[in-house]
């Protein structure tokens, strides 16, 4: 059975797993739709996630995807943390605030997360997804043994054979156009940056999974493009991000639906992992951080969240983590159930042909 299939799934569309912005309200709205909406419970914990699902299962009887971040353990490094906020400090001090004291490490990686892994077993949410990462093979056993379908991302060819090689069912091709956090592996290792172009080309090349494509696609076109290149589906993050189901702030959308919607930008500096964020006052920092380095992930996060609410506090929204897509510009205000439904209109005049059941 194909992949499309398997989820019943009436168009080869994924919403993002957006930690953070998207909502459970967001992923029913797109899995009723016939899309496969998904929730990010990277940044909570097992008690927060099954919170989260269980709203989407109020809200929906069809599939939808629980996503989670396996990164390698944060390693505290109490020199480096304190040299980041001495560094930061006089940002503070602009908005008349104190940096934190200690740093902490503000969320556990899923390959450390028991209760988790309990919850979605209990649970059995029907997809589950990775980012930065796998977690161990007993752990992948048991999700599926549970019937869990499950998927991983890759941003090089290395990762997507060890998703294939780890029994994970299909993987999606994050290139570096995508919005957030890039899904590498090791963030301190060499990254190649592939687009989304050629990484998609080449895993459905060299691997024998179904591969969904993401990464600044924005319409029907741009999900017609992905479907040429031999993917199975697209997934879409910034394109949902101005909906009214997600989380996004006002500054937020604001910023992402103006003139700034054309410049993003890589950087590690909001959070210690390399992520595309609309350029802001935050990122605009990396002209002056010469070879500092942050902290470990999600460690420097925790500095960045508080120099972001001591900003805000004085109604300077400059240091907000706003992650978007170099598709950001293209980007739509609609209800997602809106969006959806356009896309899949954009989509069948491209391919010129109807998307129904049949079509997997
Ligand atoms: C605001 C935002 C938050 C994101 N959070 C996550 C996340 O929690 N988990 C994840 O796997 N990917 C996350 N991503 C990356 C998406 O899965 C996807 O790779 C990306 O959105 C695709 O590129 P696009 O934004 O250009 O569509 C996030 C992306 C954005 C824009």
């Amino acid at each position: 059975m194909s992949f499309l299939d398997q989820l019943g799934l009436t168009i080869p569309l994924i919403q993002a797993p957006m930690a953070g912005v998207s909502t459970p309200a967001l992923a029913a709205a797109v899995s009723n739709e016939g899309a496969l909406g998904s929730i990010g419970v990277g940044t909570t914990d097992a008690v927060g996630a099954r919170a989260m699902i269980e709203e989407v299962k109020a809200r929906t009887d069809r599939a939808f995807n629980v996503n989670l971040f396996v990164h390698s353990s944060a390693e505290a490094n109490p020199a480096r943390e304190a040299a980041w906020l001495e560094w930061l400090a006089p940002l503070f001090a602009e908005f008349d605030a104190e940096p934190p004291n200690v740093l902490r490490t503000i969320y556990k990686s899923f390959a450390d997360d028991s209760d988790m892994l309990a919850m979605l077993l209990d649970l059995a949410p029907p997809v589950v997804s990775f980012h930065f990462g796998l977690p161990s093979p007993g752990a992948i056993a048991a999700l599926r043994g549970r019937g869990i379908l499950l998927l991983a991302t890759a941003t090089s060819l290395e990762e997507a054979q060890a998703i294939e090689v780890a029994g994970i069912d299909a993987i999606v091709a994050q290139g570096i156009e995508a919005g957030g956090h890039r899904g590498v592996f090791d963030p301190l290792g060499p990254d190649d940056a592939l687009g989304t172009i050629a990484l998609t080309r080449l895993l459905v090349r060299e691997t024998n999974l179904p591969v969904i494509a993401a990464g600044g696609i924005m319409d029907g076109v741009g999900i017609a493009a992905a479907l040429d290149l031999g993917a199975t589906a697209a997934q879409l993050g910034t394109a949902f991000i101005a909906c009214p189901e997600s989380a996004a702030d006002d500054a937020y959308r604001t910023a992402l639906t103006g003139p700034g919607a054309f410049h993003t930008t890589l950087t590690s500096l909001i959070s210690g992992r390399p992520a595309r964020a609309l350029a802001n006052r935050f990122t605009g920092l990396a002209e002056m951080v010469a070879d500092r380095l942050p902290p470990d992930y999600p460690i420097a996060y925790d500095a960045g969240k508080a120099l972001h609410a001591a900003a805000k506090a004085k109604g300077e929204y400059g240091f907000g983590a706003q992650w978007a897509g170099q598709g950001a510009p293209l980007i739509r205000t609609m209800p997602a159930a809106e969006l959806v439904q356009t896309l899949r209109t954009e989509l069948e005049s491209c391919r010129g042909k109807l998307l129904g059941k049949a079509n997997g």
